[in-house]
């Protein structure tokens, strides 16, 4: 396995926010990860990529024990991510933007800039590469933030809601990339309310409930799964 979540525990004061969780993520695969507001989707998130120390329960990364680490840490580890509300740097532009993280790389100025450009192209905002943080919609903040994390290169990709605001058709180029980079070998947390892109590109499914894992399977059988409906209309 290449993530292995054990009884995983994480509580805000009185309230527990993830509740004993077990997750085991193989290689080169799409899990979705879904539930209601306020689930623990994006709690389970922070604690896998270091931003919260969990009460209990351990985090694995290549059979190695990550939890206690820093974020910094486990993005060196090869885990990236996205944030629910994108963090983009508003007076910087945007290969400035791409740039940033890496610039301590061993890479000359020069490559890091060719691939910044390449990754623009890909989701179609290269003509942006000059334009201020501050002049993106929400749906390109979104786009920014996911070539911005393929910068480091990560083996495993923590996704939180990539695709609120983004626009049908670069959605689907949006799915593309994704898809590609898997069959490049790269690992893939989908978090989203976006049900028919999570039963789209995800082998398996995982669904949490007030911070419980309720149900998991293939997407077919999440779909029609009573538990899973009941979840989201309300108990
Ligand atoms: N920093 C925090 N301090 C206190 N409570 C928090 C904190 N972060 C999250 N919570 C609570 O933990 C629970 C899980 O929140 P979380 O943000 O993980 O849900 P989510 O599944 O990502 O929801 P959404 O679909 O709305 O993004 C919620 O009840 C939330 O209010
Ligand atoms: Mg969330």
């Amino acid at each position: 396995m290449l993530l292995e979540v054990e009884n995983l525990t994480k509580k805000f004061g009185g309230l527990i926010a993830v509740d004993d969780v077990f997750l085991e993520i193989r290689k080169e695969t799409i899990t979705g990860l879904i539930g209601p507001n306020g689930s623990g989707k994006t709690t389970l998130l922070n604690c896998i990529n270091g931003f919260y120390v969990p009460e209990n329960g351990t985090i694995r990364y290549k059979d190695k024990l990550i939890q206690g680490m820093k974020p910094h840490q486990i993005a060196n580890a090869g885990i990236g991510r996205t944030f629910q509300v994108p963090r983009i740097f508003k007076r910087m532009t945007i290969i400035e933007n791409l740039m940033a993280p890496v610039l301590d790389s061993e890479l000359p100025d020069s490559s890091l800039r060719e691939k910044a450009l390449e990754y623009l192209e890909r989701v179609n905002m290269a003509e942006l590469k000059d334009s201020l943080g501050d002049e993106l919609s929400g749906g390109q903040q979104k786009l920014l933030e996911y070539v911005r994390l393929l910068m480091f290169d990560p083996d495993m990709v923590l996704l939180d809601e990539p695709f609120s605001g983004v626009h049908p058709v670069l959605k689907s180029m949006f799915h593309n990339e994704i898809l590609r980079l898997r069959e490049m070998g790269k690992t893939f947390i989908l978090v989203s309310h976006d049900l028919v892109s999570v039963y789209t590109l995800s082998e398996e499914i995982i669904v949490l409930d007030l911070g419980k894992v309720i149900a998991r399977g293939k997407p077919e059988d999440i779909k029609y799964d009573d538990r899973v409906i009941e979840a989201y209309l309300g108990r």
